[in-house]
């Protein structure tokens, strides 16, 4: 039996392990439900829903790269009136602790999601995904400016009202991430998830022309691991009492021990699960025994751990 507390805290709410899910890759879950009973890991963090169905970009949506992927979804989805009615009572029936990502094109449309998510029983936070590459307008990448940035979180806090702690998912896409995180710190979240993929593009040279119909992805996988490592590192450093949900890249125990490290009080897990859909309870199982070896007994002295003597 191990004798690790592995559990860990966003805001006012608790989860039992810090493995999550990241957001858009196991849509609301049932898919990984297949491989692995859903309440093993942390929490599931479902696929950023918006006000009306849609149906993204064009394909092809994805595309290799070295170390990673590009991918174009669009925000595809059935919107908050299904989702509702159909993912979170499946979600609650099979015990799995949900954190629900929200995405709008415009201030308004989030707020009013987080009206219709205020009443809803069985959700443990609201992530509020103000960064998504995947869109016709880089002006609705809201967390690339920090008024933006505080305009949707502001409306978030006040429509959404009670307890339910809200996480902020920001772009690395920035000249300065320390700066975002403030302004939405001081606009009312309760953490922090970092990092959204990277602005990115593949040129078929074949065709000659982008691979993606959408021409522009997301960059995620081992290869954005750095970015997302340095952008805990600096805003954990700013501002140690706000939790990071961190990801970007982590395919094993190891890569977690590391954002960790930097200062995440919970990982997600992404791309690695295409390759191996059990890939969180791997990983949730190698973290464990790392910080056994290093002779943690509570993961959250683990947290930021990297900072500790450093000027
Ligand atoms: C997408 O649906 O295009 C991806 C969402 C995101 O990266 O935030």
């Amino acid at each position: 039996m191990s004798s690790l507390d592995f559990s860990t805290k966003i805001g006012s709410k608790r989860f039992s392990n810090p493995i999550f899910t990241a957001s858009g890759c196991a849509s609301s879950g049932q898919e990984l439900a297949q491989f692995f009973d859903l309440s093993e890991i942390g929490a599931v963090v479902t696929k950023s829903i918006m006000s009306k169905p849609r149906l993204g970009r064009p394909t092809p949506r994805m595309a290799e790269t070295p170390s990673g992927m590009l991918n174009s979804i669009g925000l595809q989805g059935p919107g908050i009136d299904v989702f509702l009615e159909k993912d979170i009572p499946w979600l609650v029936a099979n015990n799995a602790k949900v954190i629900v990502s929200i995405a709008g094109e415009t201030v308004d449309e989030y707020g009013v999601l987080a009206r219709r998510l205020r009443a809803v029983s069985g959700i443990s936070a609201v992530e509020v995904n103000i960064s998504c590459p995947n869109v016709e307008n880089r002006g609705q990448v809201f967390s690339c400016h920090p008024d933006t940035a505080t305009a949707v979180i502001e409306t978030v806090r006040r429509n959404i009202g009670g307890e339910l702690p809200i996480i902020a998912k920001l772009s690395p896409d920035v000249t300065d991430i320390v700066h975002i995180a403030e302004s939405v710190i001081k606009a009312g979240v309760d953490g922090l998830a970092l990092i959204n993929t990277l602005l990115g593009m593949v040129i078929d040279i074949n065709t000659m022309k982008p691979k993606l119909g959408g021409k522009t992805g997301g960059l995620s996988g081992p290869a954005i691991r750095p970015v997302a490592v340095r952008a805990i590192y600096q805003v954990h450093q700013a501002f140690p009492n706000t939790p990071i949900v961190g990801m970007g890249g982590v395919a094993n125990g190891r890569d977690a021990f590391e954002l960790i490290l930097a200062g995440a009080s919970a990982v997600s897990v992404g791309t690695a699960t295409f390759g191996n859909p059990t890939a969180l309870i791997k990983i949730r199982a190698e973290l464990e025994q790392l910080l056994l070896e290093r002779d943690f007994r509570d993961f959250r002295d683990a947290i930021g751990f990297a900072h500790r003597g450093a000027k």
